[in-house]
């Protein structure tokens, strides 16, 4: 490199510099260059090389002045020379470390900018699922029976047939096994007991009394099975809401009480509700509960005129199964039947669901068909 571009690889002597005076405007041209080179357009790697340039510790301008000029200088210039040397390296410093921090924050923005998060794009949607209409109905069961001082226990859906049947006063051999013709479940030979699917929820009757003693006053929804041909009313499972209360002085006056009470918070005031003798053996007397036709208002007759269809004209329909305990269940849990009384019934969930929406297949429960849910959000 031709020394007359690089001076500060020569002595002063060399420069021919002999008075303090000619030192200030040597320093300048030098910094004259450094703010040429400084003033650039920089990215990281072009900052680094300048700042090596001009401060490195061993290749750097300001350590060849220090070397070439201040070191060998004579005694007469070397404050001069000092001084004018640390005013260089001052500036060079303030004004890399300025265009530094420009670089980072530079960077810095650049990475933001690729990272930004723009909240206002709408994001990505996960639709919101909705409870079964079948749940919703349990739910809607459970808070009346709630709010009259139920409570709330669900049970097994595989039992033995001594909770299923014999428990409820039905003997192996007795004729409405028949009715409830059930899925048995394969077991080794030799296992204590056979197990079912449970027919009804009536089993959790004999287990909730076994454990506790009178007042009771549970309910119990769940699922049942059945082997029923499926049909437009038939499925092989189902559901259903078992409710019993047990306690010293329980009349057949509190039991269809509550019972009505019951029906006009579910399906509204206007409904009325009436009871036909029936027969199960665990209660005594048994009742099949009617409610007048909710499609026709109880007058058989559709909008139309003609007979209405979901009654038959029969202006009821009939809701569900009840009665008193029968004496002989309290021998099954060691209640004293002398001294106790109460109630039971099981409530078909799908038919109540079906009754108060309009539902003319049980079938649509259970075959998930979005279009049918979405219409019970
Ligand atoms: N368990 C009976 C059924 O499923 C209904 C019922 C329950 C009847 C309680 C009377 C008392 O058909």
């Amino acid at each position: 490199m031709p020394t007359i571009d690089n001076p500060t690889q020569k002595t002063l002597r060399e420069l021919g510099v002999t008075e303090s005076a000619q030192i200030s405007p040597l320093f300048e041209e030098v910094r004259a260059r450094f703010d040429s080179q400084a003033n650039r357009q920089m990215d990281a790697h072009s900052y680094e090389m300048l700042r090596q340039s001009w401060i490195g510790r061993k290749s750097g301008i300001v350590n060849a002045i220090t070397e070439n000029w201040l070191k060998p200088s004579p005694v007469e210039l070397k404050r001069a020379v000092g001084a004018s040397l640390n005013q260089l390296r001052e500036h060079i410093e303030v004004v890399l470390k300025t265009a530094g921090l420009a670089i980072e924050s530079g960077a810095e923005e650049s990475a933001l900018a690729r990272e930004k998060v723009d909240l206002s794009l709408p994001g990505a949607v996960r639709p919101i699922g909705s409870h079964h209409l079948i749940r919703q109905v349990f739910q809607d069961v459970e808070d009346i029976f709630v709010s009259i001082g139920f409570s709330v226990v669900e049970g097994p859906e595989i039992e033995t047939p001594y909770y299923n049947f014999e428990a409820l006063n039905i003997p192996e051999f007795h004729p409405v096994r028949d009715d409830m013709d059930t899925f048995y479940i394969d077991l080794p030979k030799g296992a204590p007991t056979p197990l079912l699917l449970r027919t009804h929820t009536s089993p959790m009757q004999i287990r909730t009394m076994e454990k506790q003693k009178p007042p009771v006053r549970v309910i119990v929804p769940g699922k049942v099975y059945r082997r029923d041909n499926p049909d437009a009313t038939h499925s092989f499972a189902f559901h259903q809401v078992e409710g019993l209360a047990v306690d010293t002085l329980i009349t057949f006056c509190d039991f269809t009480g509550t019972i009505e009470y019951f029906v006009k918070q579910f399906f509204g005031p206007g409904v009325k509700t009436r009871f036909r003798p029936s027969y199960f053996p665990f209660t005594e007397p048994s009742v099949e509960f009617d409610v007048s036709c909710i499609f026709c208002g109880g007058s058989g007759t559709a909008a139309s005129g003609a007979t209405c269809g979901k009654c038959k004209g029969a202006g009821w329909i009939e809701l569900f199964g009840a009665g008193m305990v029968d004496p002989a269940v309290y021998g099954f849990v060691n209640y004293d039947a002398k001294k106790v009384n109460g109630f039971a019934f099981g409530m078909g969930m799908d038919r109540l669901a079906m009754l108060k929406y309009g539902i003319d297949d049980i079938q649509v429960f259970f075959q998930n068909d979005a279009r049918f849910l979405r219409q019970f959000p």
